[in-house]
């Protein structure tokens, strides 16, 4: 297991803030591509044949019998949210280099072509839509509505390709159409391992969710000579907004955040003009979903309607509910314990679309994720690396 280690510790500088101690590895910013070259030279180092598609998705080819063929493949993500933790992505990567130096060792001979896989923008922190490079792969988000989603900062994903030296228009995961079955290891985000006392699990389902942006319109004006009954306030609307999601949230039993916010003109002795929210949803069912966005949306529109402010409300990013394969669950993890998951992730897109998929899960002590605190021990990533070492053994 050395190999992982090293790995391991060759990866985790690249990108961690020295503030925080948590990762900036948004897409096609320097980080992120510090992390693609890491990943080049560890399929490098392994003679693994290397693929790169037009917007940046990678796969290492283990292929003993050559480059056609039905295909496994195990992978995850190396981008990060903003001031994220080490293990959300990275994980997977690492483990699935690691499982096939494990394989190695133990002379498995595969009959099928073994791969290791990177999907971009998975954590939708720098454009959009969340599982970017897994949805055009897919061909769930069209490779032309993709290169028209713009940053924060305006730019263009098309641009951000073009700038880091990628063309689109070069053919998009080729490869997904030979997959037979792909697995995703990933740091448990949540407690069921831990509340288990259970190194590894193996995933049921992942719960329905989006993101939906909310532009509160108000009037912009003098924040001591206005009078408290003459505003038109979009951050009032806002608040009683957020305060009403996380009502209806608790009271559903289901998930939903304000989690980021873009104030115009954000002065401090302003009344705002506008307030643009964003709402991530996540629900135990896409009727729940449906049924909860419904009731913060009344509950908005009630509010914009006495503060003389008016609200749009655009869903930017949908994922279905999934439910995986159990059958290859059982195949690949059946003696590990099993738990669903409400965080979205590649595999989930990959399912979606036909691909046969399953997750393993590396306990998380805090369960703490998408925070610079995000842990796992060394000894539970490890078992990680065996558990996925073995679930590929089983399929190649
Ligand atoms: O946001 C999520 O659910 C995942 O971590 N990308
Ligand atoms: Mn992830
Ligand atoms: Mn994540």
């Amino acid at each position: 297991m050395a190999d992982f280690e090293q790995m391991w510790r060759g990866l985790l500088p690249i990108g961690r803030s020295s503030e925080s101690g948590g990762y900036f590895r948004q897409p096609f910013a320097s980080a992120e591509r510090e992390c693609a070259a890491w990943f080049k030279q560890q399929a490098t180092d392994r003679g693994l044949r290397l693929e790169e598609d037009g917007i940046g998705n990678l796969i290492a080819w283990w292929e003993p019998n050559g480059s056609e063929g039905a295909a496994v493949v195990a992978g995850s993500h190396l981008d990060s949210v903003l001031d994220g933790g080490a293990f959300d992505g990275p994980l997977g990567v690492v483990s699935a280099l690691a499982a096939i130096d494990v394989l190695r060792a133990r002379s498995v001979q595969p009959t099928k072509r073994v791969g290791v896989s990177v999907f971009v923008e998975e954590e939708g922190s720098r454009f959009p839509i969340a599982c970017l490079g897994s949805r055009i792969s897919a061909g769930v988000t069209t490779l032309e509505a993709a290169l028209a989603l713009e940053d924060r900062s305006g730019t263009r994903f098309g641009d951000a390709l073009e700038r880091s030296g990628l063309d689109p228009s070069q053919p998009i995961t080729p490869w997904l159409a030979d997959v037979e079955a792909f697995v995703e290891l990933h740091v448990e985000q949540g407690r069921n391992l831990v509340d288990r006392d259970a190194a590894v699990g193996v995933a049921t389902q992942i719960w329905p969710h989006g993101r939906y942006r909310f532009e509160f319109t108000g009037e912009a004006n003098h924040a001591g000579t206005t009078r408290m009954e003459d505003r038109s306030d979009p951050m009032l609307s806002y608040a009683v907004t957020a305060l009403a999601a996380n009502k209806q949230a608790r009271l559903a039993g289901q998930r939903a955040t304000f989690g980021r916010l873009a104030v115009t003109p954000n002065g401090t002795n302003a009344v705002p003009s506008q307030v643009t929210a964003w709402l991530d949803a996540r629900c135990e069912s896409p009727a729940h979903l449906e049924d909860l966005i419904k009731a913060i949306t009344r509950q908005a529109q009630e509010r914009c309607s006495r503060d003389g402010t008016e609200v749009s409300i655009t869903a930017e990013s949908v994922s279905a509910a999934v439910n995986f394969d159990h059958n290859l669950a059982q195949r690949i993890a059946g003696a590990l314990p099993s738990l669903p998951t409400q965080a979205g992730h590649d595999a989930g897109i990959l399912a979606g679309a036909g691909v046969p998929s399953a997750m393993l899960f590396v306990r998380n002590p805090t369960g703490i994720s998408h925070s610079p605190d995000e842990s796992a021990p060394m000894a539970d990533c490890l078992a990680g690396v065996e558990a996925l070492a073995d679930a590929l053994q089983v399929l190649v």
